[in-house]
């Protein structure tokens, strides 16, 4: 153990609730494979408090990046051993080099801000992919949102005006729009979870 498991945190998005003191489910089998497959970099894209990298560090050499620097202080200080490979930054323009990561996983982070902000860091997630990497990202559905559009921003993408993410943009997607965004070749997997969550394995 790298260090004392998060306390348990459960917030409820309209009908769904998250439990943060855990791993997403999906975030583990993302894991599984990635091992299989033998990828050993691995980026946590958009971590928040860290929330997946203690298990993820387990497995891979685990980077972590957020935009919010107070949970980014957060990770570092429950798991100091990684307070070198965590980062404030933007998911659309990240501070790592070219083909630096064998693999990037962002669960419930790149439909934060506007669509030409998702296709922006889909680009920055293949610029910092080697070419035999592989990606896993969650994607918000447009079906089962009426809680959460708030106010209209473009086709699709929302300010939130109620929940525990009140005031935050998001962009809900349809399963077609994901070929487009990715690149139809790029994707190897994509499908709906149990709370109807888009989960979407790629490859450079
Ligand atoms: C719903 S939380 C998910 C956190 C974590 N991935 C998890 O599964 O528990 C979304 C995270 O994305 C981060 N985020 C939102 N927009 C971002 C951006 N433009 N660049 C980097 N991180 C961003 C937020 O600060 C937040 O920590």
């Amino acid at each position: 153990m790298l260090e004392k498991p998060f306390k348990t945190m459960k917030l409820q998005f309209g009908d769904k609730i998250y439990d943060y003191s855990k791993p997403e489910p999906e975030v583990v089998k993302a894991a599984e494979y990635l091992c299989q497959q033998g990828k050993q970099v691995v980026l946590d894209l958009g971590c928040g408090a860290g929330r997946h990298l203690l298990y993820l560090a387990q497995k891979f050499k685990v980077y972590g990046l957020d935009k919010d620097q107070d949970l980014i202080k957060k990770a570092a200080s429950n798991l100091p051993k990684l307070r070198d490979k965590l980062r404030v930054g933007n998911m659309t323009a990240t501070p790592y080099g070219d083909q630096f990561f064998d693999a990037v996983i962002a669960n419930q982070v790149i439909y934060h801000g506007t669509k030409a902000q998702m296709s922006q860091t889909i680009k920055e997630i293949y610029r910092i992919l080697k070419p035999k990497g592989l990606f896993f990202v969650t994607l918000q559905p447009r079906e089962g949102q009426a809680w959460r559009l708030g106010k209209l921003v473009e086709p699709w993408t929302y300010v939130t005006s109620a929940g525990p993410d009140k005031g935050d943009t998001h962009h809900f997607v349809y399963r077609k729009e994901i070929d487009g965004l990715f690149g139809k070749k790029h994707l190897i997997s994509v499908y709906q979870d149990n709370r109807n969550d888009w989960c979407v394995y790629g490859k450079k």
